[in-house]
């Protein structure tokens, strides 16, 4: 008889190997570890680039489809994401009062860059307002000019940026501006031709603060009120300890900075060679944050809030089959879940019509993103997969607006796990299993079994959790996902389907496919 049993459990082992599943503990403490930090209800925010601000919001009625997809997220947390509206095109706009909206210039489109930015852009009062067609609750921040180096320019802008919340229609809309941004990258200002090759970071913040004063002054910020976001640098070629250094926060606009935000793309270069297998690397997901440690630890130092406030995968609007993929999305969860326990507050995930790391495409588009080829018929406003990073990340966060995590150790160099605390009571977990199984890949897919052990309390852990998965066919399909069996490539943005949740006995663990991640809820 116990000859039977362990011969039994020997055989399920062997055919579990078989399988290609590769069993393994994962100990969660049940009450949230020193190290837990906090997580922001709108942790996963987006960048908007402002050259196409009209397509995102709509212009003579709201775009239904930009506010599905936003408020998705918001009845997820009870707060729809923070927006940072500015980027490339910001330091190329000037405000006039004999335009209405908008009047934008484009350079040719290619094959590589199917949508590229404007040149210049010229934008009325009108451009502005229409941030009162966004969810109720949402929280902005607007770029101004500082390109141009003209205080004068910048304080126009910031003038009519204040205006705008100040009207009764985005006052309703409970849309609210929270900062204003001088000047995006500017510490690349030699590289993109703004200023000369001996530009020095010396010069930036007098120049920051010769402009600064002007903008504060126009729009009214004050403490407690409208603030500065700080920096907002694309390279580590300038940072925030160095403007730290030199005083800026010392000086009379500078006393406004409350955030301190850098920008990061994964992959900046040579984009050609990188392949999707090779970006879900666990590793080189901390190591393009933890690069940050210092700057963060020197922001928070100094009582401010520290954001990454642009980011994706691949510089330059993604690469195709990388930034467009199902496997990305398991990146941006995992990325953004990472840069939480780092104390960073929250990411903003750049965006711009027919970019191929968007979350989403807000309008119809005639030109295919991969290679600018002619679409025929126009491909409609649609989620693009990462989107539904966002709907697990926000599952997970849920609507205390006080959940905490940690990083928990899981022996697999691509499988990465959390766990989500409210209070002193554990509530969530995830598991992202990043190997990448392609649409070229054979044989069986890959698994690995996780066996939970709760620790810090005795007899105490769940026995039973709830299971959501993101389900992918391929991490390198650009379709066809979904979480909890719903999809969200729908018309209207709005989830399809039976929501499907499964029960989990924790005595008897969880599976997780290659290119799979689940969310447990206890
Ligand atoms: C998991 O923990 C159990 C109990 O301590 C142990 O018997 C088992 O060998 C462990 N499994 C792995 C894969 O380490
Ligand atoms: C600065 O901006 C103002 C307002 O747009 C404009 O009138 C002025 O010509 C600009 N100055 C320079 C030097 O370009
Ligand atoms: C910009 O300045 C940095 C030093 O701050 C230098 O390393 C870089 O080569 C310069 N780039 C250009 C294009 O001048
Ligand atoms: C994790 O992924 C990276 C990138 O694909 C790969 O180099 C590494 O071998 C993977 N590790 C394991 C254990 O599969
Ligand atoms: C960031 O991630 C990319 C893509 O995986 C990798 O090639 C690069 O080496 C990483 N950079 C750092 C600084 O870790
Ligand atoms: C796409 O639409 C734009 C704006 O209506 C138009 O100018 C352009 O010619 C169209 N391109 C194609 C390939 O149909
Ligand atoms: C989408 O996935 C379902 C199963 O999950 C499959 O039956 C269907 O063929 C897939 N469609 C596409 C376009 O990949």
């Amino acid at each position: 008889m116990h000859f039977q049993v362990l011969s039994t459990s020997l055989s399920l082992a062997l055919s579990l190997l078989d399988l290609g599943v590769r069993a393994m503990n994962v100990s969660v403490p049940v009450i949230p570890p020193p190290s837990s930090q906090p997580l922001s209800s709108t942790l996963i925010s987006f960048s908007i680039e402002q050259d196409r601000w009209p397509e995102w919001t709509g212009v003579q009625s709201r775009n239904e489809f930009t506010f599905n997809a936003l408020d998705n997220y918001g009845k997820l947390t009870g707060k729809p994401p923070a927006l940072r509206v500015g980027a490339d095109s910001e330091d190329r706009t000037t405000w006039s009062p004999d335009v209405d909206i908008i009047e934008a210039m484009f350079p040719l489109s290619s094959a590589a860059t199917p949508y590229p930015e404007a040149s210049t852009i010229t934008v009325g009062d009108g451009f502005y307002e229409l941030s009162k067609f966004l969810p109720s609750g949402t929280v902005m921040t607007w770029g101004v000019n500082l390109g141009a180096n003209n205080a004068t320019n910048a304080a126009n802008m910031a003038r009519s940026i204040a205006k705008a919340f100040d009207t009764p229609a985005v006052k309703n809309a409970q849309v609210t501006l929270a900062m204003i941004e001088i000047g995006n990258e500017a510490d690349i200002f030699n590289f993109t031709g703004f200023r000369g090759s001996d530009w020095s970071v010396e010069e930036y913040v007098s120049e920051w603060e010769a402009n600064a004063g002007p903008v504060s002054q126009a729009a009214g910020l004050k403490k407690g009120g409208v603030t500065f976001q700080g920096a907002a640098f694309g390279t580590p070629q300038f940072n925030p300890r160095e403007i730290f250094a030199l005083g800026i926060l010392d000086s009379a606009p500078g006393k406004l900075i409350t955030t301190i935000s850098q920008h990061r793309y994964s992959i900046t270069t040579g984009s050609a060679d990188a392949t999707l297998s090779s970006f879900l690397n666990k590793a080189n997901v901390r190591s393009n944050l933890t690069l940050w440690q210092p700057d963060i630890a020197a922001t928070k130092q100094r009582g401010l809030r520290y954001v990454i406030g642009e980011t994706g995968s691949v510089a330059f609007h993604g690469a195709p089959g990388i930034s467009n993929t199902a496997g990305a999305a398991l990146w941006v969860i995992d990325y953004s879940l990472q840069a939480a326990t780092l104390g960073i507050d929250e990411l903003f995930f750049h965006e711009g019509v027919g970019y191929k790391y968007n979350f989403l495409q807000p309008v119809s588009l005639n030109r295919s993103i991969l290679d600018n080829s002619p679409l025929n018929p126009v491909q409609p406003p649609h989620v693009m997969p990462s989107y539904y990073a966002g709907i697990l990340v926000y599952s997970l966060i849920g609507t205390s607006g006080s959940a905490k995590i940690v990083e928990l150790s899981v022996p697999d160099d691509n499988v990465s796990g959390y766990a989500v605390y409210e209070g002193s009571t554990l509530k969530r977990a995830v598991f992202i299993n990043m190997h990448a199984w392609l649409s070229s890949s054979t044989g069986s897919r890959p698994s690995v079994h996780i066996d939970l052990s709760f620790i810090g309390a005795s007899g105490s852990g769940a026995k039973k959790a709830i299971a959501k998965r993101l389900v992918i066919g391929h991490a390198d399909d650009i379709q066809n996902l979904t979480f909890a069996g719903q999809s969200f490539e729908t018309a209207d943005a709005r989830p399809d389907g039976e929501l499907v949740e499964e029960s989990v006995d924790i005595g008897k663990g969880v599976d997780l496919l290659s290119t799979e991640a689940v969310l447990l809820s206890f």
